[in-house]
């Protein structure tokens, strides 16, 4: 075996996964009400973007090759229903549509389809009188989510609440609206994962009563039939992509998505993946870059056809 292996050029030539900077979308944070971008302590590097400084890390990635942005607001005001998501004045709706302008179709905008961000406590849905997720009020939200997204310009919407039929309910309501050509990208195996914290950090989300999402993500136990059980389903209501999320922890879930599913296949490198690159390699106990290449090879590998990783800035500069 070690001949193939003597030199650079040869480990170049035989080599099986590339990665590429087209298979890299960076996911964005923009809070409103804000005059300066502010920093995520426990994501090093990412920030809460100004609808100003949005405009500009946007345009530096799309120089860089950088196919697709997905964005995720942070609103000055929560309440129950988080009726910011749909507003049409809402923050993510306000900053598509100043990308819209400065990128146009340079690079694909995505947003972030959920409520968590904009309730006050923090779920994913809203709640019914027990205090649990109501899952068929909750689609109804999503559907005038998407509409506002699309309406504001986003090619692709991203449902991440893993509530039952909500890529069924936003097709239905895209495609009524005359909005066909909106893009899905489905959170499909999206797992209630400790992985999610420095995200929460990011969007202000503190789940209400120490609360948790393990009544509708699903449960990283769980066998590989219902991950493909969420994919089928995702699939059959008329997703476009779909996603497994966190990613390394999931490789042989993205493997088995990828031999079934007919339709591109994403994955989530998440915020706590990312920190922990960031926090050893700041303790000099790894070497921070080449982790993080061999990570999202290692994901590309395993059968992803993208990355969502907020590695896709520096990883297109060492790529160039
Ligand atoms: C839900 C959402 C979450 C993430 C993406 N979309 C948080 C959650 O499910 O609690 C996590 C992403 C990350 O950790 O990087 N809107």
């Amino acid at each position: 075996m070690r001949r193939l292996r003597a030199t650079p050029a040869l480990r170049r030539l035989v080599s099986g996964t590339s990665l590429r900077v087209d298979d890299l979308i960076a996911p964005l944070f923009v809070r409103e009400g804000i005059d300066e971008p502010v920093p995520v302590a426990s994501l090093p590097g990412v920030v809460q973007h100004t609808r100003v400084s949005l405009g500009k890390e946007v345009r530096r990635l799309a120089d860089l090759g950088i196919p697709g942005v997905i964005l995720f607001g942070v609103p000055a005001i929560k309440d129950a229903t988080g009726s910011q998501a749909w507003a049409p004045d809402g923050i993510v709706q306000v900053a598509l549509g100043d990308l819209r302008d400065q990128v146009g179709d340079d690079l694909v905008l995505m947003a972030d389809l959920c409520l968590d961000e904009y309730t006050d406590h923090g779920h994913c849905g809203v709640l019914d009188a027990a205090g649990r997720v109501d899952n068929d009020a909750t689609l109804e939200l999503y559907a005038r989510t998407a509409l506002a997204q699309a309406e504001a310009g986003a090619a692709v919407v991203a449902p991440s609440g893993m509530m039952d039929g909500q890529v069924g309910a936003i097709r239905a309501a895209l495609d009524g609206a005359g909005h066909a050509g909106t893009v899905i990208l489905a959170y499909a195996a999206k797992y209630a994962s400790a992985l999610y914290g420095p995200f929460r950090e990011a969007v202000d989300v503190e789940i209400a009563g120490g609360g948790d999402r393990r009544a509708y993500q699903a449960d990283f136990a769980g066998g590989r039939r219902e991950a493909l059980a969420e994919v089928a389903l995702d699939i059959e209501e008329g997703a476009d992509i779909v996603m497994v999320k966190p990613a390394l922890a999931y490789l042989d879930v993205i493997s088995a998505v990828r031999e079934v599913a007919d339709v591109p296949v994403a994955a989530y490198h998440v915020s706590g993946e990312y920190s922990m690159i960031k926090a050893a390699a700041e303790r000099g106990w790894i070497d921070g870059d080449a982790v993080a290449l061999e990570h999202l090879s290692a994901i590309k590998r395993a059968g992803a056809d993208m990355i969502l990783t907020y590695l896709a800035g520096e990883m297109a500069e060492a790529l160039a």
